[in-house]
């Protein structure tokens, strides 16, 4: 099938450069002409495990490329996919007015039968808008359908989570829709969804944000943990060993970051309040991951006691490991935190410290987690990199002028850093 795929972003680009991978013929458009300039050299803007040889590989066969002409995308393709950005406004609220331009332009250039397929995540009635905005200029009068198809993409493992999903939701209103959606969507070996347009735009929020309440409520268990001298981690494996909760996303730490839930839960709020429904439940979920990362600054505090004038090292600066996305990341607002508190900070992350250099230019970038220890009044532990579990402890400990860490994200076991020597502060544990 011949696809455009409108916005190279981290959507985007993971998506077209998939379905180009299952043998479609994908354009990828973006507006920004410097990222097409690069992705068309092979420089990949993002840093995602395996996207570079799949960009390569399906570039050299063909069925991949890009450009930053809209018109000639839409002209040469059977479906349009709608990925460009929806970012947050000062209010929660989901900013649409990209993906209504690229609605204009598609109704203004095409000649014959489109399918345009929402996957940016937005608010629910986007899929009626797009449809409006097209008919009022679709003049000449084609026929057209709206479709759409959320993603559930997590970063650092996009391409295996498209490949094999847990599910594939599509929101259509007509057969032809469903059965070019079906066809595409062929290989892969997953559930088909099939609902109504308005049921699959709020599937994407509503599993965005009970993915993050599932964090928030064990991070409050934690607290709890905390005073009751329980653990947890055990907590969570009892609670997760029941088949209707699982396991999954019950990991306490430093709290949720990322592009996807903060902004989405925000914007979820906002849905509801204009439906006229107060999400007091969400808006709990919000407070509770702000509180959990104040809640590390306050276990550094307690540890240290003053804190201007200590170094801190700080290990790991992405919101998750495996990527480099630092964009609203528990260590922006942590290390923020620190600075105005008058601490100097030493910082590693295997991927994500160029991206951090634009915040903080100021503070210091080592070549190792090392480095990082050598001379701190403390560590701290903010991304659950694998390489950082496989530290030499013992090393760690003689580097540090005093052994103190404070591990926001629960790498380490608690009783074996205690019997090294180490005053050791987890997130819920003894
Ligand atoms: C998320 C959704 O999982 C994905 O389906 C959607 O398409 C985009 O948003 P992503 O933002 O890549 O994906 O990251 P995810 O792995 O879901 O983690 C989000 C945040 O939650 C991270 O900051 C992570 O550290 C935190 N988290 C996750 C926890 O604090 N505890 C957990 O148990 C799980």
């Amino acid at each position: 099938m011949k696809i455009a795929m409108i916005g190279a972003g981290y959507v985007g680009l993971v998506t077209g450069t998939c379905f180009s991978e299952l043998g479609n013929c994908v354009l990828c458009v973006d507006n920004d002409v410097e990222k097409i300039k690069k992705l068309k050299k092979g420089i990949i803007p993002i840093y995602e495990p395996g996207l570079d040889e799949l960009v390569h590989k399906n570039t050299k066969a063909k069925r991949l490329s890009f450009t930053s002409e809209i018109e000639e995308a839409v002209q040469v393709s059977d479906i349009i996919f709608i990925a460009v950005g929806t970012p947050p406004r000062e209010n929660g609220e989901a900013d649409l007015s990209s993906v209504e331009k690229v609605s204009s332009i598609i109704a203004d250039v095409m000649t014959e039968y489109k399918l345009v397929v929402g996957k940016s995540t937005v608010p629910v009635n986007t899929g009626k808008w797009i449809k409006r905005t097209m008919n009022i200029r679709n003049t000449k009068g084609i026929d057209f359908d709206v479709a759409s198809n959320p993603e559930f993409l997590r970063e650092g493992s996009a391409i295996n989570d498209f490949l094999y999903p847990d599910r594939i939701v599509i929101g259509v209103e007509s057969e032809r829709a469903k059965s070019i959606l079906y066809e595409l969507y062929k290989p892969i070996d997953a559930p088909i969804l099939v609902t109504d347009i308005e049921s699959a735009e709020i599937i994407k929020h509503a599993s965005n944000s009970f993915l993050a309440t599932k964090i928030s409520f064990i991070n409050a268990i934690s607290i709890l943990c905390e005073r009751a001298g329980a653990d947890v981690k055990k907590v969570a494996e009892g609670m997760g060993l029941d088949k209707r909760i699982g396991s999954d996303f019950l990991n306490a730490g430093a709290g949720f970051g990322g592009f996807c839930f903060p902004k989405d839960l925000s914007a979820f709020i906002k849905i509801a309040e204009d439906l006229g429904y107060d999400f007091r439940l969400l808006r709990e979920v919000e407070q509770i991951n702000e509180e959990q990362k104040k809640g590390i600054v306050k276990k550094i505090r307690e540890n240290l006691w003053n804190l201007r004038g200590k170094t801190i090292g700080v290990l790991g600066l992405s919101f998750k490991p495996n990527t480099d996305d630092i964009r609203y990341a528990p260590s922006i607002d942590i290390i923020g935190e620190l600075i105005k508190e008058g601490v100097k900070i030493k910082a590693y992350d295997p991927k994500a410290m160029e991206r951090t250099k634009k915040i903080f230019p100021n503070i210091t970038y080592c070549k190792d987690a090392y480095e990082v220890c050598d001379g701190s009044d403390a560590l701290v532990i903010l991304t659950e990199w694998d390489e950082f579990k496989n530290l030499d402890i013992k090393k760690v400990k003689d580097l540090l002028k005093t052994p103190i860490i404070v591990d926001g994200r629960n790498i380490f076991d608690p009783e074996t850093l205690k019997e090294i020597g180490f005053v050791y502060t987890g997130v819920g544990r003894k």
